[in-house]
């Protein structure tokens, strides 16, 4: 059995998890989305979702990842490979490197944005850029997609590198001593941030009394208002699907990868359903109420909902910046928010570097350090496409393919693995196997019918009404197309490097993977 690293406590290792889980998607996407399908249209798929989806597919994760661990793998490869005793199990799992690696690729260069904003509103480097029009320029300005207040790429560049560096120190210190050390710090950071902020929203009410209608209640009734016209638009019923995987972190390798440093007797049903509830608190009542409220207090609903649809970034770094402009002590509060993105966004990005660090630890026997840098360079490597390519869509492709899509997969090759292949029985013994809570059975069905199908519908929807459509490259400019296929190239590349790894190590290690014989 292994002897492998392990989380010192049990809130460090529930602070890691919900680190790994909150993250930008939190802050920036969740409101984007919401404001982009309707507000409480949007809401109830949404909880649907979690429900039936997230819930059930991060029991599986957790449970995943600590058998998986329990074999010395912390990865999805050798996961797969613990459940299933067939040759091509591994090769399902390369998914999980896949996804984890690209997300993590563009998610740090959106990370920098955030500390590159932290300083700027500190420094009021923004200020003086009053219209939305006018921060949108500056923003594409940092980002090299015009020329403007910043000179080509050297900021955002200068950001990338501080990010890259800080997440590959807390990665060098290993579990206990770099991520758990961190989180136990930036975590309670961050949720007084957020608090902070969402209180501070609630004394906004109407800015303009002139204009009683724009007001932060407008905000708040916008998503929490049902609207059950709206649900048979399957469009977003796959936007909330989307999204909560995205924000649990659910088919990206992460958790599984966390999960495999737990004992075999350490709890995961209530571990798991606590920072699957961090998570929710974190995105619904905090990131709930300050993007959307604020946008619709200042701008004004219809308004609010244009800038959300004109970008993902619009209503956290466009609209949030003009508006702290306007208020008392806005710089700072402007450091507040941007930190407490930079915090919600490493916290994350740190889990979706370990499970290929854990890959070449485990299958190749590198050391941690080794390990270490080798998928730091292989980051920095691979970033510069990001970079350069922006504004050609290069980082919306990634997101596409990994980010959305890939999850799904990821998640439906889990379940499958898990609940039909491994067997729901033995899979619902492990589940609750040192568990401090009894999860309803009811969850056990959920998780063998329901949770499949869901996914299916999805991905089969998907496939038609997006897939397709992206993949043909439809509605693209054409002096975009090239980057684009250098973006898928460059996945595929990923894809058979990893599956390459896979063969080979499992060529060396053969012998130790005898877990179906004994
Ligand atoms: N779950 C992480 C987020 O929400 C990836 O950003």
């Amino acid at each position: 059995m292994s002897n492998r690293e392990r989380w010192g406590s049990r809130i460090g290792l529930v602070l890691a998890m919900a680190g790994n889980a909150v993250g930008l998607g939190n802050f920036l996407r969740f409101p984007v989305q919401a404001a982009q399908n309707g507000g409480g249209a949007f809401m109830i798929p949404y909880f649907i979702a979690f429900f039936l989806l997230a819930i059930p597919l991060m029991w599986i994760e957790w449970a995943t990842g600590r058998y998986g661990g329990r074999h010395n793998h912390g990865s999805l490869p050798g996961m797969f490979d613990t459940l299933w005793n067939h040759p091509f199990a591994k090769y399902l799992g390369v998914s999980g490197l896949f996804v984890s690696s690209i997300v993590l690729i563009y998610y740090c260069y959106i990370e920098s944005w955030t500390l590159g904003f932290a300083y700027f509103s500190l420094t009021k480097g923004y200020f003086g850029e009053h219209s939305i029009t006018e921060m949108n320029s500056f923003l594409r300005s940092y980002q090299g997609i015009e020329s403007g207040h910043f000179d080509g790429f050297g900021t955002a560049y200068i950001f990338l590198l501080i990010t890259i560096a800080a997440n590959f120190y807390i990665l060098y210190h290993g579990i206990k001593g770099g991520i758990e050390k961190f989180v136990k710090i930036a975590m309670p950071l961050l949720l007084v941030f957020g608090v902070f902020l969402a209180i501070y929203v609630f004394f906004i009410g109407t800015p303009d009394p002139s204009k009683p209608e724009n007001s932060v209640w407008a905000g708040f009734a916008f998503i929490w208002n049902p609207d059950f016209s709206a649900l048979s638009d399957a469009k977003i019923w796959l936007a909330a699907a989307g999204q909560v995987f995205f924000t649990l972190s659910v088919g990206m390798g992460t958790l599984q990868a966390y999960a495999s440093y737990l004992r075999e007797k350490d709890d995961i049903a209530l571990s798991g359903l606590a920072t699957a509830s961090i998570n929710e608190f974190v995105e619904v009542v905090l990131g709930g109420s300050i993007a959307i409220p604020i946008a619709v207090a200042f701008f004004g609903l219809s308004t609010a909902t244009m800038i959300a649809q004109g970008g993902s970034f619009n209503l956290g770094f466009v609209s949030m910046a003009v508006v702290f402009q306007d208020l008392p002590f806005g710089n700072i509060l402007g450091f507040i928010w941007f930190i407490l993105l930079f915090f919600a966004g490493i916290t994350s990005s740190v889990a979706m570097a370990q499970p290929v660090i854990s890959f070449l630890k485990e299958q190749f026997n590198f050391s941690h350090r080794k390990s270490v840098f080798i998928v730091g360079a292989g980051l920095f490597f691979c970033v510069q496409f990001v970079v350069f390519y922006l504004k050609y869509g290069f980082l919306d492709e990634m997101d596409y393919w990994a980010g959305t899509f890939g999850l799904v997969i990821v998640a439906l090759s889990e379940v499958i693995v898990f609940a039909w292949i491994y067997g729901m029985d033995k899979g619902w013994e492990e589940i609750n196997k040192g568990a401090d809570i009894r999860i309803p059975k009811i969850v056990y069905y959920v998780m063998k019918y329901v949770t499949p199908l869901y996914i299916g519908f999805i991905l089969i929807y998907w496939t038609f009404v997006d897939a397709i459509p992206i993949l043909l490259m439809k509605n693209q400019p054409p002096e975009n197309v090239t980057y684009l296929w250098g973006a898928r190239i460059m996945m595929v590349l990923l894809y058979a490097g990893f599956t390459w790894l896979v063969y080979k190590a499992w060529k060396i290690n053969k012998h130790k993977y005898n877990y179906h014989n004994v």
